[in-house]
């Protein structure tokens, strides 16, 4: 069963009787499907990276030739000797961009396969210094790129849209360069080549079954809805086959309740806007269909579009509007700086502009004059200045997916972004919040997570890359595998990106804004085996109400695994999950959100304080990957997070958490430096077995075959390990009536307990490389943390 998204995350339906679900049933609903993301989160085998493994690898083969294959897979240990080819001399102007062109097309695809477990790309390990070049867009030698649009109006506005369909992301200028631009480039024909056969799957399957859950509304079927129309209109538009549109209008019709099944209630309410963003991806779903089978539907089929799309979505998004319903269905048009409004404003947006000029009743016009300054206020500063998604790391994806498809819309119909890609500067950082956010055992997903992504994917990357003019966004996300899976990876990109994402990459990101002030720290970008360590010490409160009592929370991969991770969402559907980030909420009952539920300092068994204001401090050596996919970390590279956490403690007199690289970055110490008037117990939740030694201060994890040592330092006596179930402690305050945490199935809480007083405690964690022998581990002296330098910790 796959897991679910959300979305009773709406305060106002929470808040009482007027909720138009049913409670559902709390605990693990087999019918809803909420259950927790790393239980049902299907191990997928190789994916279709691997079917075409083959030929890339012989591309690569070939590719050899102009670089230098380097023998085995890009592993953490892999030697030195790589650099002599990484080192030499890169061509550079048009001569580079030239030859990046065709060794282009001599590799094919530069990540080999998919991580089955993760679903992150593998690089091959090879430099190639014709190719594995600075990121940069380089149309004029490559012969590689889009023509400019025609349709460049002097005084751009909402309502004055292009003559011509297609207007939405893809207008008909780049219909036309397509099929040549999928010759010549290899990713466009990857992805042309999966989205026929995605669409194919979809033809020959029945149409969406209406199904309304108690949670999530209509929401995951409006998703695979809108999915399935932008397959069939793509491939309709590469075709000029009808039996795309056909199929198609059987979609519609069944989304109207015209079809042979019933859709919804036989009322306005068809389209479910209690739970707007069921309504405006199916608005989304029909502007597309609308405007990119335009020249193929007949009068009649388009004025039944026109008519349902405003009747059951644009009408109900002008009511939303005008709040006269009671904010029933238009809560998220106000202080929801969060995905709810990029996803609602950009279907209404969409939907006004397919329509616009064949609605002869200023709905159209009104819809616009509503969503854009809206959408300005919300969806465009849903980001941080420092481009954090301050919802999670998850909602990122729904929330920049409404807001590309939205900007990307304005500007192909209307000839402009009306101010929404610089309204908010911090917008332009999103991309690299994206990647250093990713690691090699997947995202850092703190707060609640792990939901059906459909019609969803990060290619809002390719979108930024172009548009803020950073290539490494596009070259990250075009190796991902959720890249094929949408057409607007076809117009989004730009084939004349060229070079390597990782190609001077820093390994460390720093994100100060106070409200998720967090960290990363790797030791490459293109090992799977990597070394990744990512914390955060930020405010508790302004998240749209889907964080955790988090403060000094991390994540640790290496060796192909995680070790220290996430436990994700609570069930949605449990009383007061939603209902506020106050201190008393009853969100923070639950264990998954509570300070308990995180890998940092519970002190007094009592959760962090919601007023909690920690001050942040990284050190970098400012490290950077260079062409080669296999990187060797010179011996002085490293990089530290500390956060001053007093203020999330009612019982703490003075706290500095401090994390760092050391050794190459092949190990790492977490050092928590605690004045605390109770007891203080420390925490790690891992997927690992645990076995302590007699002295319990070793404890040795194990994931398959890998193994990681963790070490207690300090103090020297009288802290030692033991190992808790993931449940809740038995001094927790009760749950609400009826209620219950989900299970933490085969996750051990690693912990340390203290008595109240002054402690250090530090802990170093060594992964087991393969290549690594016990003396080449390091014990690093021990310094308070308020003295931490990039040199502290130099033997
Ligand atoms: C797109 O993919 C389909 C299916 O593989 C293929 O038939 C078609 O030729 C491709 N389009 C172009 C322009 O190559
Ligand atoms: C699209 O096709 C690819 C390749 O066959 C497959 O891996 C993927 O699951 C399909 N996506 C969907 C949404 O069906
Ligand atoms: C589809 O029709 C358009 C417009 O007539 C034309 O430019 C295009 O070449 C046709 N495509 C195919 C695959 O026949
Ligand atoms: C569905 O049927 C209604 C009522 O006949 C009609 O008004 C509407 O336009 C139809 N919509 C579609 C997409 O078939
Ligand atoms: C943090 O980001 C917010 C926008 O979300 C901004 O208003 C604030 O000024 C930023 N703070 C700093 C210190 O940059
Ligand atoms: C356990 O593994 C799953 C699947 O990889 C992962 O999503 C989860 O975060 C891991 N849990 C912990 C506590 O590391
Ligand atoms: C927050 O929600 C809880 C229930 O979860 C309620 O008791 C409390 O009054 C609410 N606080 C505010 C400020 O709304
Ligand atoms: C790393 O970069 C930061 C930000 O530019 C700078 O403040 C710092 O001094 C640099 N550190 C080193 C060791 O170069
Ligand atoms: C942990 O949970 C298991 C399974 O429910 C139980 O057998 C075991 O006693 C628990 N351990 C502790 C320390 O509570």
């Amino acid at each position: 069963m796959a897991y679910q998204y959300s979305s009773t995350d709406n305060p106002n339906l929470h808040s009482g009787s007027t909720t138009p679900y049913g409670s559902g049933d709390p605990y693990y609903n087999e019918s809803s499907g909420f259950v927790a993301p790393h239980q049902s989160k299907p191990k997928r085998g190789m994916s279709n990276w691997i079917k075409i493994g083959v030929p890339v690898l012989i591309a690569i083969i070939i590719a050899a030739v102009l670089g230098g294959v380097l023998g085995s897979r890009a592993h953490h240990n892999s030697s030195a000797s790589s650099n002599a080819v990484a080192n030499q001399a890169s061509p550079t102007g048009a001569a580079a961009a030239s030859s990046a062109a065709s060794v282009k097309e001599a590799i094919g695809l530069f990540a080999t396969a998919t991580n089955s477990l993760y679903m992150l790309p593998i690089y091959p390990s090879t430099t190639n210094t014709a190719a594995f070049t600075k990121p940069t867009f380089e149309p004029q030698a490559s012969g590689l790129s889009w023509p400019s649009d025609p349709f460049q109006p002097a005084n751009p506005a909402p309502t004055s849209v292009r003559p011509d369909h297609p207007r939405l992301i893809a207008p008909s200028y780049k219909w036309e360069a397509l099929p040549e631009l999928i010759q010549k480039d290899p990713y466009l024909k990857y992805w042309n080549d999966t989205i026929f056969g995605n669409a194919t799957v979809y033809y020959n399957e029945p149409v969406v079954a209406y199904y309304m859950d108690s949670g999530n509304g209509i929401l995951d079927i409006a998703r695979q809805i809108k999915m399935r129309i932008k397959a069939f209109s793509y491939v309709y538009r590469m075709t000029n086959n009808t039996k795309w549109v056909d199929r198609a209008w059987k979609e519609l019709q069944n989304a109207a309740g015209n079809g042979t099944n019933s859709f919804g209630p036989d009322t306005s309410e068809r389209w479910n806007p209690v739970h707007f963003l069921d309504t405006a991806e199916l608005t989304a779903a029909y502007a597309i269909a609308y405007d990119w089978m335009y020249d193929a539907w007949m009068p009649d089929q388009k004025s039944m579009i026109v008519w349902t799309m405003s009747y059951y979505g644009l009408q109900n998004g002008v009511i939303g509007y005008s709040n006269s319903n009671g904010m029933y269905y238009g809560w998220w048009t106000s202080n929801t700086q969060g995905n709810w409004n990029c996803v609602c404003n950009g279907g209404l947006t969409m939907g006004a502009l397919a329509i616009m000029g064949d609605d002869d009743t200023g709905l159209a016009e009104q819809v616009l004059q509503l969503t854009i300054p809206n959408a300005m206020l919300n969806c465009a500063q849903a980001v941080s200045s420092d481009g954090t998604w301050q919802e999670t790391p998850n909602y990122w994806y729904f929330g920049v997916t409404g807001n590309a498809e939205m900007i990307s819309s304005l500007m192909t119909a209307a000839g402009s972004d009306f101010g929404m890609l610089t309204t908010n500067p911090g917008f332009a950082n999103t991309g690299l919040f994206h990647m250093h956010v990713t690691g090699p055992g997947t995202m850092f997903e703190w707060g609640d997570n792990g939901v059906n992504l459909y019609s969803t994917t990060a290619n809002p990357m390719m979108f930024y890359g172009e548009q803020y003019n950073h290539p490494e966004y596009m070259l990250f996300q075009r190796d991902q595998h959720d890249a094929p899976s949408d057409p607007w990876s076809m117009f989004w990109y730009n084939p004349a990106v060229s070079g390597a994402f990782w190609d001077n990459m820093a390994l460390d990101g720093y994100f100060d804004n106070h409200t998720d002030s967090w960290a990363s720290m790797r030791s490459s970008w293109t090992d799977e085996d990597a070394l990744f360590l990512a914390i955060k010490a930020g405010t508790l409160q302004g998240h749209q109400t889907h964080n955790d009592l988090d403060c000094g929370d991390f994540v640790l991969d290496a060796l192909g695994t995680r070790w220290a991770g996430e436990l994700g969402d609570e069930n949605y559907l449990v009383t007061g999950y939603f209902s506020n980030d106050s201190q008393t909420s009853d969100r923070w009952l639950y264990y998954r959100k509570r300070t308990e539920g995180q890998n940092t300092i519970l002190v007094d068994a009592q959760n962090q304080l919601v007023t909690a204001q920690p001050t942040t401090n990284f050190g970098s050596s400012n490290t950077t990957q260079g062409s080669s996919t296999v990187f060797a970390v010179p011996s002085d590279s490293t990089a530290f997070f500390t956060a001053d956490l007093t203020s999330a403690y009612e019982s703490v007199t003075s706290f500095e958490r401090g994390v760092r690289m050391l050794n190459g970055r092949k190990q790492v110490l977490l050092q928590d430096d605690i004045t605390a008037s109770a007891s203080i117990m420390w925490r790690m939740h891992t997927n690992a077995s645990v076995e302590i030694d007699t002295a319990g201060t070793t404890a040795t994890l194990q994931i398959g075959n890998e193994r990681m040592e963790v070490k207690i330092l300090s103090p020297t006596s009288g802290a030692t390990f033991t190992t808790m179930n993931a449940t809740r402690l038995p001094t927790d305050p009760p749950l609400p009536a009826g209620q219950a945490d989900l299970p933490n199935t085969g996750v051990t809480v690693l912990a340390i307990e203290l008595e109240a007083g002054t402690h250090s405690l530090q802990v170093l964690f060594n992964p087991q490389w393969s290549d690594m022998s016990a003396s080449d581990f390091v014990t690093p002296p021990s310094v308070a943390v308020k003295d931490w330098t990039l040199t502290s910790h130099n033997n």
